[in-house]
Formats: structure tokens, C-alpha cells, sequence
């Protein structure tokens, strides 16, 4: 019902000449994935991603997005400059934004709605600290941070967005959230966004991704879970064989 999507999310990793040759590697690697694939690259990949890409299965994203059209943002790049690169999809509102870069919900807002009226698809994240978790508040967490993303965008929008769950205790730890509990999560998510547009809105156009440690090991339980539409991945996406072997998991029934 709703396509399986996997992105990788570089992060600050890969110059240009490596770039050329991850892409290189990858593609006929993933060129039957059942999933959408999208690699996520830092600005100064993206050119070299887009043009290695082209005519392939591999959709290209970025990492951010202002929320300006243009003016003096001093070190920001507008929807409009990604777009014209050929860019489609777009990483909003990252834990690590939030945690060094001062990201809040109100600037996640601001760029998804710039994202959108300029045809980028938004990638969303939300998801709990560990403090958050421990004190029992990961649902009022990510139901703040799915409503507040989500102010004034319509409706007719949903198909364009997806929403990546990431418990930032599990980013790059090496510690992934139990299947079960990120199918629950990522239910509280679904459930948010029906009361917030429509039940069937949430069931059949909006896809919810896992990101957090998901990696060739775990991605086969984590895609087997009835909620969780697909993943974002950072480490395991820096290594060809690794992101194609996570676009490609098995289905457990
Ligand atoms: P890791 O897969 O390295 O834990 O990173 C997840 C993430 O932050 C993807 O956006």
C-alpha cells in the first residue's frame, strides 16, 4: 500500500571524488530495489550526485534547506538553488540541526513549507532524547514535533513528505530502538498526523521511516513491522555494499 523508501543521510562525509565513486558502485547495486532510493549528500556533493544519477532508480536529497527564498542568510542555500541542481528530496529538521545548529520546530515549519512551494520533497525528522525517553515522554515528544512540522501544510501535500522517526539516543550508537518499540512510535506518529488531516490521509500518503543504527543486520525486522514504511540511514550508507544490502532486505513475513 504505501512504497518502501530508503534514503541515506551522508552527513558531513564524502568530497566529490568520493562521491564519484560510491554513487558508481551503488547503482547497479540497487537498480532492481522494490524501495525508493535516495541518497542524502552535503551541498557540495550534490551536482556529481545528480549528473551520476540520471536515467538510474537513485533520487538525490539534501541535508537542509532555508527557509528564505533569497537575501542575506550568510552560508544558507534556498530551495530554489537545490532545485535548479536537479535536487528532489530534502532532510528537515535533523537532530543534529536541532542539537548544535539551533534548529526549533517553528524553523522545521518554516523550511518544510519552502520546501514544498518550491516542489522539494521534505524528509521530516522527529523523534526523542534519551532523557525524553526515560521519562516517559517519547509520545508527547514526537506528537509536538509532528503537529508543529506540520502547521499550514495542506492536505494535497502529503504525498510529497516523508517522515523519518530517529531516537536520537540510537543515531550513531550502534544501539537501534527494538522493532516493536519503533513500530509503536512510528504508530503515535501515523495516529498524529490522522487526527491532524484525515485516517486514510495517514494510512495511504504519508510515508514513516526508521532511522537510528539501521544497518544490513537489523533492517529486515525493522522492514517487517506493519508501520514502518522504510528507513534513513547514516553510517550504513557510506559503504555501497552495505546501503544496497539495506535497499535490498528481505521480506520477513
Ligand atoms: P546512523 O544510521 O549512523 O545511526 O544515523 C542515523 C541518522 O541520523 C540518519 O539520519
Amino acid at each position: 500500500m504505501r512504497k518502501p523508501i530508503i534514503a541515506g543521510n551522508w552527513k558531513m562525509n564524502n568530497t566529490i571524488a568520493a562521491t564519484k565513486a560510491l554513487v558508481t558502485e551503488l547503482i547497479p547495486l540497487v537498480k532492481d530495489a522494490k524501495a525508493d532510493v535516495v541518497i542524502c549528500t552535503p551541498y557540495t556533493d550534490l551536482a556529481t550526485a545528480v549528473e551520476l544519477t540520471k536515467g538510474t532508480n537513485i533520487h538525490v536529497g539534501a541535508e537542509n534547506v532555508h527557509w528564505a527564498e533569497k537575501g542575506a542568510f550568510t552560508g544558507e542555500i534556498s530551495a530554489d538553488m537545490l532545485k535548479e541542481l536537479g535536487v528532489e528530496y530534502v532532510i528537515i529538521g535533523h537532530s543534529e540541526r536541532r542539537q548544535y545548529f539551533g534548529e526549533t520546530d517553528a524553523t522545521v515549519n518554516a523550511r518544510v513549507k519552502a520546501a514544498l512551494a518550491k516542489g522539494l520533497k521534505p524528509i521530516i525528522c522527529v523523534g526523542e532524547l534519551l532523557e525524553e525517553r526515560e521519562a516517559g515522554k517519547t509520545d508527547e515528544v514526537v506528537i509536538r514535533q509532528t503537529t508543529e512540522a506540520f502547521k499550514d501544510v495542506d492536505k494535497s501535500e502529503l504525498e510529497n513528505i516523508v517522515v523519518a522517526y530517529e531516537p536520537v539516543w540510537a543515531i550513531g550508537t550502534g544501539k537501534t530502538a527494538t522493532a516493536e518499540d519503533a513500530n509503536a512510535t512510528i504508530k503515535v506518529i501515523r495516529d498524529t498526523l490522522a487526527n491532524l488531516y484525515c485516517r486514510n490521509c495517514a494510512d495511504t500518503k504519508i510515508r514513516i521511516q526508521y532511522g537510528g543504527s539501521m544497518n544490513t543486520k537489523n533492517v529486515d525486522e525493522l522492514m517487517a513491522m506493519p508501520e514502518i514504511d522504510g528507513g534513513l540511514i547514516g553510517g550504513a550508507s557510506l559503504k555501497a555494499a552495505d546501503f544496497a544490502r539495506v535497499v535490498n532486505f528481505e521480506e520477513v513475513k
